[in-house]
C-alpha cells in the first residue's frame, strides 16, 4: 500500500467519522460509535494493522496521519459525551426548578402546654414582686411532707390513702408546701419565693381530682409582716392574673402549718357573671400567717419574723381562665384539647 492511499482511507474514515458523529444524540449511540471506531475491531484500528503493509520510510508520516485521526475522534467524543452531560443536567435542573411563589408546606410545630403557660405567667407575676422562684423534690420524706409542717402523725392528711408511699418514709409528695421548709433552712430572713411543682394524691379520679396536678406556694418570711400584707399580695396576683374587674376575699379555714388560716376568694366585682365564670365566690387556694411551730421548726425566731405562706392548683387557674371542666384533660396530650391554647 501506498501512503496517498492511506491518506485516502483516512480520509473517508475521517467523513465517515463527522457524520456517523452528527447522528449521536445519546450516550448509548455515543458508546455505540467508540467501539465502531475506536474499538479492538474498529475502523481506526483497522487503518492502524494497515501500517504494515508500508514501506519502512513512510511509517512515520503514515503514524502521524492515523494518530491525527484518533485524536480527532478521541476528542470529537469526549466533547459530545460532555455536551450530553450538560444537556441531561439542564433538563434535570429544569424539572427541580422551585417556584419561590408557591405557599411553603405547613408543619405543625408543637406549643407551650397550658399548664405551662399558667405556671410561666404566674412565675412572671411573682418575679415582678420581688419573689424568687424555687423548686424541691417530687419523692419527700415525712418529716418536710408532715411533721416540719406540724402534721402530725395521726392527723387525718398522714391517712395513707392520701400519700403514694415510695418506700419506708419516702412519699410522693402531697403538696408544694415541704419546699418551704426546705428553703427556709438554706436561707436567711428575709425569705420571698414561690415554688411550683407537681403534686401526687391517692384519689379517686373525676372532673375536679386527679392523682397528679401542680401547685404554687408562696412564702414571704421578714420581720413585721401582717395578714394585711398577704392580703395586698394575693390582691395583686388575682388582679395581675384575672383582671382588674376580678376581686378577692378571705374566708376562714384550717390548716395546720399556718394559724390564723384562710381560704382565698374570688368573683367578678359586677357580681354577675362574665364570660364563662360563674357568678358566685370561688376558692381558688388555702394561705395563712406561717404557724411559730413551723418557724421554730426551722430555727427562725417567731419573736422577731412573721410570715405568710399560700397555696393554689395551677389547673384550677388553667381550669378557671379557659373555662375547662376536666382536669383529666391535662395530663392525657390529646392534641385536639392541646391544640386549643
Ligand atoms: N398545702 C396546702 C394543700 O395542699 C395548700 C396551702 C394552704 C398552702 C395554705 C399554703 C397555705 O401555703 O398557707 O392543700
Amino acid at each position: 500500500m501506498a501512503l496517498d492511499e492511506l491518506q485516502g482511507e483516512v480520509d473517508k474514515v475521517r467523513l465517515e467519522w463527522e457524520e456517523a458523529l452528527a447522528s449521536a444524540g445519546d450516550p448509548e449511540s455515543l458508546e455505540n460509535l467508540r467501539v465502531r471506531f475506536l474499538g479492538r475491531k474498529g475502523k481506526v484500528s483497522a487503518l492502524m494493522n494497515r501500517m504494515k503493509e508500508l514501506e519502512p520510510h513512510q511509517r512515520a508520516e503514515a503514524g502521524k496521519l492515523l494518530n491525527s485521526l484518533k485524536q480527532q475522534v478521541t476528542d470529537d467524543l469526549q466533547k459530545l459525551q460532555q455536551a450530553l452531560e450538560r444537556e441531561a443536567a439542564e433538563q434535570r435542573f429544569a424539572q427541580e426548578s422551585y417556584d419561590l411563589s408557591l405557599p411553603g408546606v405547613w408543619r405543625p410545630v408543637g406549643h407551650v402546654h397550658p399548664l405551662t403557660q399558667v405556671r410561666l405567667e404566674l412565675e412572671e407575676i411573682f418575679l415582678r414582686l420581688g419573689f424568687d422562684v424555687a423548686a424541691g423534690p417530687e419523692v419527700e420524706t415525712e418529716y418536710y411532707n408532715f411533721d416540719a409542717l406540724n402534721i402530725p402523725a395521726e392527723h387525718p392528711a398522714r391517712d395513707e390513702w392520701d400519700s403514694f408511699y415510695v418506700e419506708g418514709d419516702l412519699l410522693l409528695r402531697t403538696h408544694t408546701s415541704p419546699v418551704q421548709i426546705r428553703e427556709m433552712r438554706k436561707r436567711r430572713p428575709p425569705v420571698r419565693i414561690v415554688c411550683p411543682g407537681r403534686c401526687y394524691r391517692r384519689e379517686n379520679p373525676d372532673a375536679t381530682h386527679a392523682q397528679v396536678f401542680h401547685q404554687l406556694e408562696l412564702l414571704w418570711v421578714e420581720e413585721g409582716l401582717t395578714m394585711a400584707h398577704l392580703k395586698w399580695i394575693i390582691d395583686e396576683f388575682v388582679t395581675a392574673f384575672f383582671g382588674a374587674d376580678y376581686e378577692m376575699r378571705f374566708a376562714a379555714d384550717y390548716f395546720p402549718f399556718t394559724e390564723p388560716s384562710a381560704q382565698v376568694h374570688i368573683r367578678p366585682r359586677s357580681g354577675g357573671a362574665t364570660g364563662r365564670h360563674h357568678a358566685g365566690w370561688l376558692e381558688i387556694g388555702g394561705a395563712g400567717m406561717v404557724d411559730p411551730k413551723v418557724l421554730e421548726e426551722v430555727e427562725y425566731n417567731p419573736e422577731q419574723y412573721t410570715g405568710f405562706a399560700f397555696g393554689l392548683g395551677l389547673e384550677r387557674m388553667a381550669m378557671l381562665r379557659w373555662g375547662i371542666e376536666d382536669i383529666r384533660l391535662f395530663l392525657q396530650n390529646d392534641p385536639r384539647f392541646l391544640r386549643q391554647f
